[in-house]
């Protein structure tokens, strides 16, 4: 009960990583609200899980209005908030083409709703811990291709590839974290990551015999093996830690 009496938000939270970080924070005791871009699929998890287990509420994390609405919901359900998880994945849809071939608009695009939005998420975060004066701790997916170049050839034989625009942003968010820690030193305001390695999701076999021979033991992860480290950075285990960024990858980075 790592988290019993923690009031999060989860952001992102109908998607593959963020259903199991909700109910991951419920059975670590906390109270969650989910939110999510759609509602449709904030809907149904919500019917798959048991809609008593959690409120949720709508958010796009590329408007300061919506995050703001999303924050005083959490308060009005829950009471003071302790602290969020930002597992969203905003992308417009050329996003994923080669670095040849990705334009100045659909970089510049896919920065804006990604890299600008969790900045719109932190910022925010950040005035709400600020108001209220209380420790806050929140934790932004980032991911191994922040802190690593891209291993192209475990792509070789898929029509996958990993998108340049992703290395920007999550590298991006790795000094977005220790620019806010800074900024709001002696605030209480704590902002981390996690970077996950690679996620199962049906990938083809040659895919994950290329990526899991650059692992230490399972290779490509399942969405419950980072959940703990989110947990951690949640709870007060990590009260004075800051700026900083967990790597749990199977050891694929080293
Ligand atoms: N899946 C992986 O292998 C992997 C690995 C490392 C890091 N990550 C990171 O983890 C995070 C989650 O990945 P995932 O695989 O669960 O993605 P996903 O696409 O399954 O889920 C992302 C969720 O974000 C929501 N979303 C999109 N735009 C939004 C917006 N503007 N505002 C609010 N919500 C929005 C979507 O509706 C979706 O439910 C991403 O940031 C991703 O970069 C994923």
């Amino acid at each position: 009960m790592m988290l019993k009496g923690k009031n999060i938000l989860v952001v992102g939270a109908a998607g593959l990583l963020g259903r199991e970080i909700v109910k991951s924070v419920i059975r670590e005791g906390g109270q969650v609200v989910a939110a999510d871009v759609s509602a449709e699929a904030l809907d149904s998890f919500s019917k798959t899980f048991g809609s008593s287990a959690f409120e949720s509420v709508e958010i796009d994390i590329t408007s300061k209005d919506s995050v703001f609405r999303a924050i005083e919901f959490c308060e009005r359900t829950m009471g003071a908030l302790d602290g969020a998880v930002n597992t969203a994945y905003p992308r417009n849809k050329n996003y994923g083409r080669k670095v040849l071939e990705v334009t100045h608009e659909d970089f510049s695009e896919n920065l804006g709703l990604h890299l600008g939005g969790y900045f719109i998420f932190m910022q925010q975060c950040a005035a709400y811990a600020q108001e209220k004066g209380e420790p806050f701790s929140l934790v932004s997916m980032s991911s191994i291709y922040g802190v690593m170049a891209p291993r192209f050839e475990v792509y070789e034989g898929s029509n996958m590839t990993m998108p340049v625009e992703y290395a920007a942003i999550k590298s991006a968010l790795l000094h977005l974290n220790k620019y806010f820690a800074s900024y709001m030193k002696g605030s209480g305001f704590r902002a981390n990551s996690v970077s996950p390695g690679g996620l199962l999701d049906g990938q083809n076999e040659r895919f994950l015999e290329n990526y899991n021979s650059h692992c230490m033991e399972k290779g490509m992860l399942d969405p419950s093996d980072i959940t703990g480290a989110v947990n951690f950075l949640l709870s007060d285990s990590s009260r004075y830690m800051a700026g900083q960024n967990v790597i749990v990858d199977d050891g694929f980075s080293v």
